[in-house]
């Protein structure tokens, strides 16, 4: 070291060690899994000119999350919590049981003739059958597929058309606070909308609700399950995917983002030390959904990996029964960290702003909260902090990650928190601010978060069956570097503040949709010209859709009729989850004059922001329309 110059902090120190010997890291971080065959090779290239991590690895991520941790002597210790306050159950599941549990699973699958490489699609609710349905795939070297239960049938038909499963799984029903919603005819509609079609349909049944079999292609879990011989660990090869998991992008087609095997496993179990700080046998509650990225990493695989106990709660952060929920199971199940989005602490502040509920439970376990799926606003964030007294750190990732890009990394060393960053990139990724033309922007220049390759472990090597996609969505707007969506900057300490998204993608209740799909809804209607759906601030959702829709010639319509209509539409096509309440007509749409929407300036008088019309627009009347049906004419403008 040089005579003055500080020594460097330890995340500095992993940081730069990451940086500057990435294979020799990663190959160590590889070393503290049980590979059947270690990889010799660390990063070379597929065909495609991707960057692919362990390629030559081969091994099993079911065998890593199960078998590996009772062949350790672990067999009894905890692996899953079932905690239900929408049915009233609770289980435990040790290693041994889930797995044996699983290896039936995938025995029952193989037995309809589900190989390694077939897909398999899940629609299920919050329960252990969608953990062991997921586990069982990663057994078979199946490919599983895991789609939201908040999605409506043509969005489950645009996945089961893309990733063409052999099976479908699926539960005869969810339970939504208080609501059963039954599930198969969903599937049933899906699957008769979808061109392809699956050769069978698992369904468990529920007792809230049973479903009626079509008994040529419908199979019932309970039967199958008990008749089915357990099925082994298949190994594949760390390139090999596990899964696909489809999220929104700017058009109506989601995009099914490729996981693997290996670089999956390798980046989960360094973060659980690394970001989350969490021992090997820690309780890890990832309260959200299977059907998210979260749900994927640190609901089963992450925590099973490391060999932690990992909850998944079928309830909400409110209503199921009360505002207490949380804390209720933070308390009971001993948890260590809990993670989860912003908007769920929003919901619960707003029904117990002083937090009495918090106030009668034994938080003394939890060491930390984890917030992602959007920025963790400061009021969150200070109400958390204060009410709680426990570290809570934001950390910002994406489906195509797999796991944090930025965060605070509490394992390696607890950096000082800055309210409104997800503070600084975690080892392994490289994280630039551009500006247009691709060069880095100043300190403290707001810019396209970009994230110079090779990614790390973990991250997508493609989009299924659509590679072009990939290359053209995130590639190769600047060479050499993946494009997150995020626009944010970087502060002269190194911290990243994401500021949102720089595309027609929106977060609502840590979501993320696609207004350019609302759009195309919106858009069909008999009555609609042109529309523009654009995602508005919300105190709980953090965001919200609202459209702007303006008549074909000579249409008239009651306009109450048709938000009405259209309100239906996207729920109907999207689901529930889209949160599309609000419609609005004007007589145009502010443009610019090559008839480019001025989503940004309508998003902004929405919100009531300051904003400039831009030189370019073609009719500033138009502006005025947005104002009146906003009613916001007294918003702030600036013209230029
Ligand atoms: N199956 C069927 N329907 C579902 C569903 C599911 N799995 N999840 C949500 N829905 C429905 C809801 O019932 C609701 O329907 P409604 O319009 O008929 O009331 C609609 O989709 C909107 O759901 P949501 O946005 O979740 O609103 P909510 O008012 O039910 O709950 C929160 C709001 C904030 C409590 C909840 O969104 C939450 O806990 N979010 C944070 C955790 C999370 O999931 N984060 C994801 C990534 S970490
Ligand atoms: P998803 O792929 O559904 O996880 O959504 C990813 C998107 O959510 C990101 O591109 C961001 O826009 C947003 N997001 C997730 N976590 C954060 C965070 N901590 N801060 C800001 N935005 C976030």
């Amino acid at each position: 070291m040089s005579k003055g110059r500080k020594p460097m902090s330890d995340y500095q120190n992993e940081y730069q060690h990451a940086q500057t010997q990435p294979e020799l890291f990663w190959r160590q971080q590889a070393q503290a899994l049980d590979w059947y065959k270690s990889p010799v090779t660390i990063l070379a290239n597929d065909a495609n000119e991707i960057e692919r991590w362990f390629p030559d690895g081969v091994m099993n991520t079911s065998w890593l999350a199960l078998d590996y941790h009772i062949e350790q002597g672990r067999g009894d210790a905890i692996a899953l919590i079932y905690d239900s306050p929408v049915t009233g159950v609770k289980q435990r599941y040790s290693y041994l049981k889930l797995r044996d549990q699983v290896a039936k699973v995938a025995g029952m699958l193989a037995e309809l003739g589900v190989q390694k490489g077939d897909r398999v699609v899940i629609y299920m609710p919050m329960i252990p059958e969608a953990a062991m349905a997921m586990l069982a795939c990663a057994r078979l070297g199946a490919i599983h597929s895991v789609v939201f239960g908040g999605f409506a049938p043509s969005e489950l038909a645009v996945r089961i058309e893309d990733a063409e499963p052999k099976v479908v799984i699926t539960a005869s029903c969810g339970i939504e606070v208080t609501k059963v919603l039954p599930y198969k005819p969903l599937v049933d509609k899906a699957i008769m909308e979808s061109r392809w079609k699956p050769n069978n349909v698992i369904v468990l049944q529920r007792p809230q609700c049973e479903a009626e079999l079509d008994g040529a292609r419908d199979v019932d879990w309970q039967t199958a399950f008990q008749n089915a011989a357990p099925h082994d660990c298949v190994p594949v090869l760390a390139t090999d995917p596990l899964y696909i998991l489809y999220t929104s992008g700017t058009t109506g087609k989601p995009k099914g983002v490729v996981r693997d095997n290996g670089g999956h496993a390798v980046a989960l179990k360094y973060s659980m030390t690394a970001v989350y700080n969490v021992p090997q046998n820690g309780v890890f509650w990832a309260a959200s959904d299977v059907g998210w990225v979260v749900g994927h990493s640190y609901i089963i695989y992450a925590p099973l990996i490391h060999g932690c106990t990992t909850v998944l709660f079928e309830g909400k952060p409110v209503r199921t029964p009360d505002p207490g929920a949380f804390w209720r199971v933070c308390q009971e199940h001993r948890v260590n960290v809990l993670f989860s989005a912003p908007t769920a602490f929003r919901a619960i502040k707003k029904e117990d702003p002083e937090g009495r509920a918090l106030a009668e439970y034994d938080l003394s376990s939890l060491q930390a909260i984890f917030m992602a799926g959007e920025r963790l606003d400061p009021p969150t964030l200070h109400w958390v902090e204060e009410k709680t007294a426990k570290p809570v750190i934001d950390h910002w990732w994406q489906t195509e990650t797999g796991w944090a890009i930025a965060g605070n990394p509490t394992g390696i060393e607890r950096l000082p928190i800055k309210a409104g960053s997800a503070t600084k990139p975690i080892p392994g990724f490289d994280v630039a601010i551009l500006n247009e033309l691709g060069e880095s922007a100043a300190i403290n220049q707001q810019g396209y978060v970009a994230l110079k390759r090779p990614l790390p472990p973990g991250c997508l090597p493609t989009i299924w069956r659509n590679h072009d996609r990939f290359e053209s969505g995130y590639l190769s707007q600047f060479p050499g570097y993946y494009v997150s969506g995020d626009g944010g900057y970087l502060d002269e300490e190194g911290y990243l503040f994401i500021m949102g998204r720089i595309d027609d993608v929106i977060n609502v209740a840590g979501h993320r949709l696609s207004t350019g799909e609302m759009e195309e809804i919106v858009g069909a209607h008999p009555a609609v010209a042109e529309c523009a759906v654009i995602g508005v601030h919300d105190e709980l959702k953090g965001q919200l859709p609202i459209g702007f829709v303006v008549l074909k010639d000579g249409v008239k319509m009651d306009e109450r009729l048709l938000a009405g209509e259209l309100i239906h539409k996207v729920r109907d096509e999207i689901g529930a989850v889209a949160c599309f309440k609000q419609a609005m007509v004007v007589d145009r749409l502010p443009k610019t004059r090559s008839g480019k929407i001025l989503r940004r300036t309508i998003r902004q008088i929405a919100d009531g922001e300051r904003y400039s019309v831009p030189s370019t627009i073609d009719d500033p009347t138009s502006i005025n329309e947005i104002e009146r049906v906003l009613d916001r004419t007294t918003s702030p403008k600036e013209t230029c």
